[in-house]
């Protein structure tokens, strides 16, 4: 692997052995990508499509008819299977490491002025409870007790091998590409508030708190595990971020905290009703003439039929149930709709560089939805 993942003290950091499987894990991975994926073109051309276009009398106009020609084709169906494999193996190999270790907030090394608000009382939607995302056992929610971080320590290890190191040594790209986006197109603000929504373990988090020194840097989600670990994990950092158990759709914050509201790969991970409440209540928390910024999937239209069928096996094989209906949302008329003044979608540069295991570059640009209130 081209790069390690940075020790901080609240890593499940792996013993020889669960190292040795996470590798693999890994390894595993890089191969379907770069090996096997590439082949569902071929299968695609000299199969599917001509199948597809004999029985119905034209070529497949869009995702939908692509799945209906690919879903049965031997070579998909090995490759997804395959696919499906390596996310259950990336999980049990993390898993591993963490149970050793116990699931408890280790001691910080280091002492922040972050904090951590939870609420014992507030209801997991549905659309989080219902199945487990990403597959990972459990969801982000469930816990064993009032110390629990497992399900944190669990997405921290198995994001890194999820991206193959793409994301960088500390999990941060997304969180330094909406940052870099900021400091690029409002290079005269120096935000007092920021707020990052579904902020799971802060690992996007803490690259505004570090930016921006003098700004109190705030970080919701629901997953009661995932902020402790990502208290733990900032403390021991030294950088102050205060993460509280909210629901974004509907927060206890007053209208006009924040300055800036950014959020990453979150929306897909709500649903239609709920998108449409977190844009109202970001519209409501900001100030005049905040920006709200949300990196998240692109839409379906903008690409390929073929390519767009491929990068929705997430919704089918991986419990992501929004991403495909998302993907057909238009986002930007969704903010102007909730009394926002400007929006519009962009694509900004990874700032690791998207490269991965044995330089294989899996991200390039991220899609940011960026909208900003009426000064
Ligand atoms: C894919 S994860 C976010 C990843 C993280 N922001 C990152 O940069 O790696 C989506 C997170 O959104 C949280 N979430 C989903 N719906 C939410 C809601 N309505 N309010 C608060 N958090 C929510 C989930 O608990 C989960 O931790």
């Amino acid at each position: 692997m081209t790069q390690s993942q940075f020790a901080h003290a609240a890593l499940a950091t792996p013993i020889h052995g669960e190292a040795a499987r996470q590798d693999f894990v890994r390894d595993f991975r890089l191969h379907l990508a770069t090996r096997i994926y590439p082949g569902n073109r071929d299968a695609y051309a000299r199969r599917a499509e001509p199948a597809f276009r004999r029985n119905q009398g034209a070529p497949p106009r869009d995702r939908h008819d692509v799945r209906r020609a690919m879903t049965r084709d031997p070579y998909y169906q090995l490759w997804s299977c395959m696919q499906r494999a390596s996310q259950e193996q990336m999980w049990d190999s993390v898993i591993d490491s963490v149970e050793r270790i116990g699931a408890r907030p280790p001691r910080p090394t280091h002492t922040a002025s972050g904090t951590l608000t939870l609420d014992r009382d507030l209801a997991v939607p549905r659309y989080l409870s219902a199945r487990d995302i990403h597959l990972q056992p459990g969801g982000y929610h469930a816990e064993s007790g009032t110390e629990d971080v497992a399900a944190g320590a669990v997405y921290d290890r198995g994001l890194f091998i999820y991206s193959m190191g793409a994301l960088g040594s500390r999990n941060e790209d997304l969180g330094l590409t909406t940052l870099d986006y900021f400091q690029k197109h409002y290079a005269h603000r120096t935000p007092e508030r920021v707020l990052d929504l579904g902020c799971k373990i802060g690992n996007s988090t803490l690259p505004w708190a570090r930016a921006f020194t003098k700004a109190e840097v705030h970080g919701i989600d629901v997953a009661a595990p995932c902020l402790r670990y990502g208290h733990t994990q900032a403390a021991a950092l030294g950088v102050p971020v205060h993460f509280t158990q909210a629901n974004a759709e509907a927060t206890s914050f007053g209208t006009g905290s924040f300055d800036v509201i950014v959020s990453h790969f979150f929306m897909h991970e709500t649903s239609r009703t709920a998108i449409r409440r977190i844009f109202a209540e970001c519209h409501w928390l900001l100030k005049p003439g905040g920006i709200m910024l949300h990196l998240d999937i692109g839409p379906a239209a903008a690409a390929e039929p073929l390519q767009a069928f491929l990068e929705e096996w997430e919704v089918h094989n991986n419990n992501e149930q929004f991403m495909g209906e998302i993907r057909d949302m238009d986002l930007a008329a969704l903010a102007r709709e909730v009394g926002f003044a400007a929006a519009h979608l962009t694509k900004h540069s990874s700032q690791s560089s998207g490269q991965a295991a044995d330089g294989y570059i899996n991200f390039l640009q991220w899609p940011i939805y960026v909208a900003e209130k009426s000064p």
